[in-house]
């Protein structure tokens, strides 16, 4: 028999945060230290994953999320295959299941999904039998960008315990704000979810620790980190704000919206970023902006992800 220790069953997938014990999150972000420091070397290459295949399946566009997770899995000697929908036989009416089965026949070890479908990622960890992490799964989860903000925001302050975060936009249609909603409280942060009531899923009032308010004043009184979301025109089918503008003279993080904020607040974004929208390019580029700290770290806490997930199983 095996002792137990604090961290809890190691999760095989991180689809979202429910099988994740805090103590093992903090080991997550505590690793992504040690990874920091290997991206700080001039050969930023370890050979950890050396004989293992990951494969990045995008059924969704991306930038950061699908760029950093294939550097983290080559700085750690992976052998990377990158899978785009758009460029696949899904395009000629190939189901999710043939085409994990295919990949899987290929002998790929590991799976990193987006998908527009909320619950893609949980069928493809069923499909293939592999492990998965979800790289953004319709509106539900995308939790290694809730890590890399969690990583971001202990960067700056040491802890989470006791900090205020306020999220400010289209709560409704972000899988960003449902993962942090669910991780900085686990790492001991209040949440503050912000938009318009519109844009403002009261269910999302149940998690513990976090509140909700149509309010931005409210939301970033006293916060410590102010998050600034896009608005995801491409999930708004109409009907949710009245004018962009509107919006904008509402909730936008300005740098007057800031002074509300706790001196010494950051800001981020998870990007992509309508400049001047949601957030106003002075604070996108001002001294309280985190905002590429967070891109440089996206890469870092994926290579503690995979690690997590990849080494030192049976
Ligand atoms: C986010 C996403 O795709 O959920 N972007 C990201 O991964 N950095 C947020 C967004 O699209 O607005």
């Amino acid at each position: 028999m095996t002792a137990p220790t604090t961290l809890g069953a190691r999760p095989r997938h991180l689809l979202d945060f429910a099988d994740w014990t805090p103590e093992r999150l903090t080991a997550l972000l505590d690793n992504a230290d040690t990874m920091n420091q290997v991206l700080d070397r001039p050969v930023r290459k370890v050979p950890a994953l050396q004989g293992l295949t990951v494969c990045t399946a995008f059924f969704e566009n991306s930038t950061r999320t699908r760029v950093s997770f294939e550097l983290a899995a080559r700085r750690m000697s992976a052998d990377v295959v990158s899978f785009a929908a758009g460029a696949s036989s899904l395009s000629k009416g190939e189901s999710l299941r043939d085409t994990v089965e295919v990949l899987t026949a290929y002998k790929v070890d590991a799976y990193v999904v987006r998908h527009p479908a909320s619950g893609a990622a949980h069928l493809v960890a069923r499909y293939s039998g592999k492990p998965v992490i979800n790289a953004g799964d319709g509106r539900r989860a995308h939790p290694t960008q809730a890590l890399l903000d969690a990583y971001t925001i202990r960067q700056e302050f040491g802890s989470l315990e006791g900090l205020t975060v306020a999220i400010i936009g289209d709560i409704r249609h972000s899988r960003v704000a449902r993962s942090n909603a669910e991780l900085l409280p686990k790492l001991g942060a209040r949440v503050r979810l912000c938009g318009p009531a519109t844009l403002l899923p009261a269910d999302l009032a149940a998690l513990p620790g976090v509140t909700l308010t149509t309010d931005p004043r409210e939301a970033v009184r006293g916060a410590h980190a102010v998050m600034a979301l896009r608005l995801q025109q491409e999930r708004m089918a109409g009907g949710y704000l009245a004018s962009l503008q509107e919006y904008a003279d509402h909730y936008q993080v300005s740098g007057a919206l800031l002074r509300e904020a706790e001196a010494g607040a950051i800001v981020l974004h998870p990007g992509p970023m309508n400049r001047d929208l949601e957030l106003s390019s002075d604070v996108a580029d001002g001294e309280q902006s985190r905002i590429l700290r967070q891109v440089e770290n996206g890469q870092a806490v994926r290579m503690s992800v995979l690690y997590h997930l990849l080494v030192g199983r049976e």
